[in-house]
C-alpha cells in the first residue's frame, strides 16, 4: 500500500474538495462578482478525466471526498461520475463522499444521490426571507431550495446548514435559521465571511464576527460545547433546548489551519495547497501529458509537499485586499 500523504507540517492530507464546475445558477454577493466569465469547455476535465484524479487521492490514502462548484448539480453527467466514485466507498477506501450545494437542483437528484452513497450534504442557506434570499444570490428563489432540503430528507440524506454571517444583511436571521433548521432535524453551521476575489462593494463591511452570532444565539438557547467532529474546520456546540447542534466556522477571528487535513481540485485540474493562497500545481498538464498511475501519484506527492502552513485572510481592517484574486468559486470554499 502507497504511503499515507502528510505534509511539511505533518498534517495527514485525508480530505479532497473537489470543485466540479465554476458555474452556478446564483451570484452569491460573497462569492461571484454581478457579471462572471466562465471558463470554456475545453479547459475543463471530462468526468473519465476528474475520477482518475480522484481515485489516484484514493490510491494514496484519501478518506473523505467532498463535490462543490460552482454548483456540483449543474455540472451534466454528475450522477454518473458520483456512480462510478461510489465503488470507493464499496470497497472501503473511502469513508464518505459529501456534497455541498445551494440546493436549487436538489429535489431533481437526492434520490440517486442517496442511491450513490452520498449520507449527508451541506446546504447554503443564508436567510429564510425570500426578498433577502433573491437579494444575496442576486438571483436564487428560496422556495426550490426549500423543497430541495426537503427531498434530500425524504431520500435519507442528512442535511446540515451553512449560513455566511453578513453584518447588516442577515444578522437578524441567525435565530429565525436556527429555529428553521434544528426544528426540521438539521445541524446548521455559521461562517465568517473570507476576502476573496475581485467582488462589487467592500467586504470588510460585512464582515461579522461569529462571536456576535454567538452572543445572539446565547440570548434564546443554553449552549454547551460539544467534542462532535465531522472533519472539517467547524467547532460545534449543543443545544439544550433542541438536542441539536451548531457549528462555528472562524477562519477570520480564530485560525484553524494547524489542524488542516485538506487540499482542493478545482474543475480545470488545478490542485490548490490552501484555500487562502495561490500556490497551486497543474494536474491536468500531468493527465494529459499522459502520465501512468505512478507518475500521477507522485506529482500529487510533490504537490503536497509544498502546502503552505495557512492562510493570510485579513478582512477587519478597511480596505484590506483580498489575500487571494481567485473567486470563491474556483474552489468551493
Ligand atoms: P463538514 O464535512 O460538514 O464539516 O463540511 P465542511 O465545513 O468541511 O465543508 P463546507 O463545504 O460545508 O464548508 C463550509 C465553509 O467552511 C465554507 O465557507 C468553506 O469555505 C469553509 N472551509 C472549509 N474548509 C476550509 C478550509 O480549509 N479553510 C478555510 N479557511 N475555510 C474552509
Ligand atoms: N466566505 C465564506 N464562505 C463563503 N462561501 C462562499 N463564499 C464565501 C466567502 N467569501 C460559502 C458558501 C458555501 C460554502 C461552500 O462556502 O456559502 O456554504
Ligand atoms: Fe488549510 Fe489553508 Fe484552510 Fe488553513 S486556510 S485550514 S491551511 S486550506
Amino acid at each position: 500500500l502507497a504511503a499515507p500523504l502528510i505534509d511539511p507540517f505533518l498534517r495527514p492530507i485525508t480530505y479532497l474538495r473537489v470543485s466540479v464546475t465554476d458555474r452556478c445558477d446564483f451570484r452569491c454577493q460573497y462569492c461571484m462578482a454581478e457579471a462572471m466569465t466562465f471558463l470554456p469547455k475545453a479547459e475543463i476535465l471530462s468526468l473519465e478525466e476528474l475520477d482518475r484524479l480522484c481515485s489516484a487521492f484514493v490510491a494514496l490514502g484519501l478518506k473523505r471526498l467532498r463535490l462543490t462548484g460552482g454548483e456540483p448539480l449543474v455540472r451534466r453527467g454528475l450522477m454518473d461520475l458520483l456512480r462510478s466514485l461510489s465503488r470507493h466507498l464499496r470497497s472501503g477506501a473511502l469513508d464518505e463522499i459529501t456534497m455541498t450545494t445551494n440546493g436549487s437542483q436538489l429535489a431533481r437528484f437526492a434520490g440517486e444521490m442517496a442511491a450513490a452513497g452520498i449520507r449527508r450534504v451541506n446546504v447554503s442557506l443564508d436567510t429564510l426571507d425570500p426578498d433577502d434570499f433573491r437579494r444575496i444570490t442576486r438571483r436564487g428563489e428560496l422556495g426550490p431550495v426549500l423543497d430541495g432540503i426537503r427531498a434530500a430528507q425524504a431520500a435519507g440524506i442528512a442535511v446540515k446548514l451553512n449560513a455566511v454571517a453578513l453584518k447588516g444583511i442577515n444578522e437578524e436571521q441567525i435565530l429565525p435559521l436556527v429555529a428553521f433548521a434544528h426544528g426540521r432535524g438539521m445541524d446548521i453551521t455559521f461562517i465568517e465571511t473570507m476576502p476573496m476575489g475581485d467582488i462589487d462593494g467592500d467586504r470588510t463591511d460585512h464582515y461579522l464576527p461569529l462571536s456576535a452570532v454567538r452572543e445572539r444565539i446565547a440570548s434564546r438557547y443554553a449552549m454547551t460545547p460539544s467534542g462532535h467532529r465531522t472533519g472539517g474546520p467547524a467547532r460545534y456546540v449543543a443545544v439544550a433546548e433542541t438536542g441539536r447542534r451548531i457549528g462555528f466556522i472562524t477562519p477570520m477571528s480564530h485560525n484553524f489551519c494547524e489542524s488542516c487535513n485538506r487540499v482542493r481540485l478545482t474543475c480545470t485540474g488545478t490542485l490548490y495547497l490552501c484555500l487562502g493562497q495561490d500556490d497551486a500545481a497543474d494536474l491536468r498538464a500531468v493527465l494529459r501529458g499522459g502520465a501512468t498511475d505512478d507518475e500521477l501519484q507522485a506529482a500529487i506527492r510533490a504537490a503536497i509537499a509544498r502546502k503552505p502552513k495557512g492562510h493570510d485572510f485579513i478582512i477587519d481592517r478597511p480596505g484590506a485586499a483580498p489575500a487571494v484574486a481567485r473567486h470563491m468559486n474556483t474552489t468551493g470554499g
